[in-house]
């Protein structure tokens, strides 16, 4: 009631916000969810369009160097040491702290229709929890409506307006005929979109068949878009399912019995091979087996294009929760592919570190208890999907730097510019550099962390990191040149985030036409026949 009630203010002051043009507003606004008060207010101290960052250790994925940082409308203007400004310059002591491109999250789902309800994070709440975490861009995942592409991305739009931070749009593929093929084209040329998703799960809703995942690698080739799967036999899961309900196994803890590692091997190992006879780049997303990440190791090593995505629930969870006796608490944990038994966790950090998997996501995709519970009775009806978008930078600094599993610089790698690398934004995204987006974060690891679903910035009332600590911790966020999180404080602006358009052929695509026409030359064929008969 209390939330309905925010969230109608909230609606409001968007509304009346979404009069004014960008520039002019100063207003600012405390995420006023979960369990903070709204405060939108003035707040003329924070709208400095110049920042000095001084002293840091200024972490970029190739290098490290002590620098100061200077900000100016929303871009970095320079990065070297000792930098002299006047006094309208905002200062930033960065001493013995790491100045860090913001996090790209290159999986989440916010105001997602799925599984007869809604995400309960929107674009403005779970942009407001990325920006509390250090995550200053994120890329989630547009659902067509009626299959139509374009109905999606104009649905998607209209979400996306109440945006605190930049963003950028993947697109589900959940049928095939040619208007989806034309459609495709129109969101790669004119709608800034570079890569579409195929659920090779989800039996009865967005599951496609092997046909159509064939016909969507060639056309994503044909465009220069990225091709991702999430990596499951959905039609052996439907059996899966059908057999813990059949054995009275109706509980969370079926999710995962009737999903197996096994099934998600064997939809990853299809997937690979299908991009390999077509020839196209792969991305799998939400890796979270040793299955699926071995198939991912043997398909890189032989040369193939293939990127791993684990994300943060799989790299530092066990499915221990599943088994929970109080079903919140355990229906929290239910998301796809399942978050499995402990040792998988520890490999995905193996290859994270190792290079075999090269990019941390989230899939952010939350329900709250109540929505959780529309699975009581039946498993196979609970909303699938965990949070992590707040979390994602304190739990992979934690997991993976501090234990000496990974470098900073790598960390910046697999938190941010591998991301904006693989989506062809690099380096405007994911770079401390001359010309980036002024998309930073502040990160003292002398500090510490401690995540808790009553403190967090999220809608969603459980968190399924609840209770985790460590050391580390963002002090600053800096997004798009604004301060927006500091001493603990969010100020973030609705309607301030910018829709990002990624260009088709990123790097990934470099070589195919080599390849495609080396393949053609070795095959010897059609042979030239006579008839020997004649
Ligand atoms: O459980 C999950 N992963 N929910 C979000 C949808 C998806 O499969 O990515
Ligand atoms: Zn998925
Ligand atoms: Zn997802």
């Amino acid at each position: 009631m209390a939330h309905s009630l925010i969230s109608l203010l909230l609606l409001s002051f968007l509304l009346l916000f979404a009069s004014f043009p960008q520039s002019q507003s100063n207003q600012f606004c405390d995420a006023g969810i979960g369990n903070h008060e709204s405060t939108c207010g003035i707040s003329p101290s924070s709208s400095s369009s110049k920042l000095l960052i001084k002293g840091g250790t200024v972490v970029n994925a190739h290098q490290q160097e002590i620098a100061d940082v200077y900000v100016e409308d929303g871009v970095i203007v320079a990065v070297k040491p000792t930098i002299k400004v006047g006094d309208d310059v905002t200062l930033l002591d960065a001493t013995g702290k790491y100045v860090m491109p913001g996090g790209i999250d290159p999986h989440t789902h916010l105001a997602m229709e799925f599984m007869g309800t809604e995400t309960i994070d929107d674009f403005f709440s779970g942009q407001a929890a990325a920006l509390a975490g250090g995550t200053t861009m994120h890329i989630d995942f547009v659902i067509p409506v009626n299959g139509s592409l374009v109905a999606g991305f104009e649905a998607y739009e209209r979400k996306a307006k109440k945006s605190c931070m930049d963003y950028g749009f993947h697109m589900a593929i959940t049928k095939w005929d040619e208007s989806v093929s034309r459609e495709m084209e129109i969101m790669v040329k004119e709608k800034g979109i570079n890569s579409f998703k195929f659920f090779m799960a989800y039996k009865g809703s967005l599951m496609i068949n092997d046909e159509l995942l064939l016909q969507g690698l060639k056309r994503c080739k044909s465009l220069g878009a990225l091709a991702m799967v999430h990596a499951e036999n959905g039609d052996a899961v439907f059996e899966g399912q059908k057999r813990m309900i059949e054995l009275g196994i109706t509980g969370p803890e079926g999710h995962a019995l009737s999903r197996p590692a096994v099934l998600e091997g064997e939809a990853t190992a299809r997937a690979i091979r299908l991009a390999r006879f077509v020839n196209t780049p792969l991305y799998i997303v939400h890796v979270m087996s040793i299955d699926a990440m071995e198939e991912i190791s043997k398909a890189r090593k032989s040369g193939q294009k293939v990127i791993g995505e684990p994300v943060v629930s799989g790299l530092v969870l066990d499915d221990s929760g599943l088994w929970d006796p109080d079903f919140i608490t355990a229906a929290k944990y239910v998301m796809s592919p399942p978050i499995r038994e402990s040792g998988h966790d520890k490999a995905l950090q193996a290859a994270l570190s190792t290079g075999v998997l090269q990019l941390v996501g989230t899939d952010h995709c939350v329900f709250n208890s109540t929505q959780k519970a529309l699975g009581i009775d039946d498993f196979r009806k609970i909303p699938n999907g965990v949070n992590g978008i707040e979390e994602r930078m304190h739990l992979v600094w934690d997991t993976m730097v501090e234990s000496g599993q990974i470098s900073v610089t790598d960390y910046v790698r697999i938190t941010s510019t591998e991301c904006a690398r693989i989506f062809n934004l690099y380096p405007r995204k994911g770079a401390i550099l001359t010309g980036s987006d002024a998309d930073i974060i502040i990160f003292n690891p002398n500090s510490s962390f401690e995540i808790s679903a009553s403190s967090h910035h999220s809608r969603t009332d459980t968190n399924v990191f609840d209770g985790r600590k460590g050391k580390g911790k963002v002090e600053v966020t800096i997004v798009g040149g604004r301060v927006v999180w500091q001493d603990d404080e969010l100020k973030v602006v609705p309607g301030s985030g910018k829709y990002i358009e990624m260009p088709p052929f990123s790097y990934l695509f470099n070589g195919i036409d080599k390849s495609d026409a080396k393949y053609l030359s070795s095959l010897r064929a059609p042979v030239r026949r006579f008839n020997s008969a004649s």
